[in-house]
């Protein structure tokens, strides 16, 4: 499975690459927005850090306007993959960009038919949020579970890449569904690793290491 991170933010990207599991960065116009920073600065910087794949978001909402940015973000760096969201001008930007063999990654993604239809649009990337899902009382895994099925069923080649991800719950239910990438925030990550058992284990060990007086080095 693998890790993006879902952040505009270059320090936490800069940090969280350091530890080697981060395979690419997704953003949003939220995100940007949360940055403070001038969208085209900041997908070029993340994109010179991170050596996968990098969501840019168009933000127009017709096709002819959606091109026009799209461009804009390839010019930046070769690893842009442009996002769309799952409209109808999305979805034939995508037709579109992924003719010509760019990385397209379909955001706002909420039920299986519009899965279905990024798919067939040549996505690379289709963004089901399970979190936004689970806040109105559905269960998002559900998502996930039947669009794996179906691209499996067909052999779409576009990765199922979980957005919205509100906890390591939804990282583990995700890798047992097949999903092929989850995008999370820094602090999701973080708690990848945590587990009360390892830290009193921890502790213990070193307890028990400093009573013998030996040193490796
Ligand atoms: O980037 C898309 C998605 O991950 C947003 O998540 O937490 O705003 O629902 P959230």
């Amino acid at each position: 499975m693998k890790i993006f991170l879902d952040s505009a933010d270059i320090d936490e990207i800069r940090e969280l690459n350091k530890t080697n599991f981060i395979d690419g960065v997704t953003t949003n116009p939220s995100l940007i927005a949360k940055s403070g920073r001038n969208i085209l600065e900041v997908i070029e910087e993340i994109c010179s850090i991170i050596s996968g794949p990098v969501s840019a978001e168009v933000t127009a909402t017709d096709h002819k306007t959606m091109m026009l940015e799209a461009n804009k973000f390839l010019n930046l760096a070769k690893n842009v993959t442009i996002k769309v969201p799952l409209t109808s001008d999305g979805l034939q930007t995508c037709k579109a960009l992924s003719d010509k063999g760019v990385s397209v990654n379909v955001t706002l993604c909420f039920s299986p038919s519009q899965a279905i239809l990024a798919a067939k649009a040549g996505a690379s990337f289709i963004s089901p949020f399970v979190g936004r899902l689970d806040d109105i009382g559905q269960n998002g895994l559900d998502l996930i579970y039947d669009i794996v099925e179906i691209y499996n069923n067909y052999n779409f080649k576009t990765e199922v890449l979980v957005a919205s991800v509100r906890g390591v719950h939804h990282i583990v239910e995700s890798a047992k569904i097949g999903a092929n990438v989850v995008t999370i925030p820094a602090k999701t990550f973080k708690e990848m690793y945590n587990h009360p058992l390892t830290d009193n284990g921890l502790k213990s060990f070193l307890s028990d290491w400093k009573e013998t007086g030996q040193s490796i080095l």
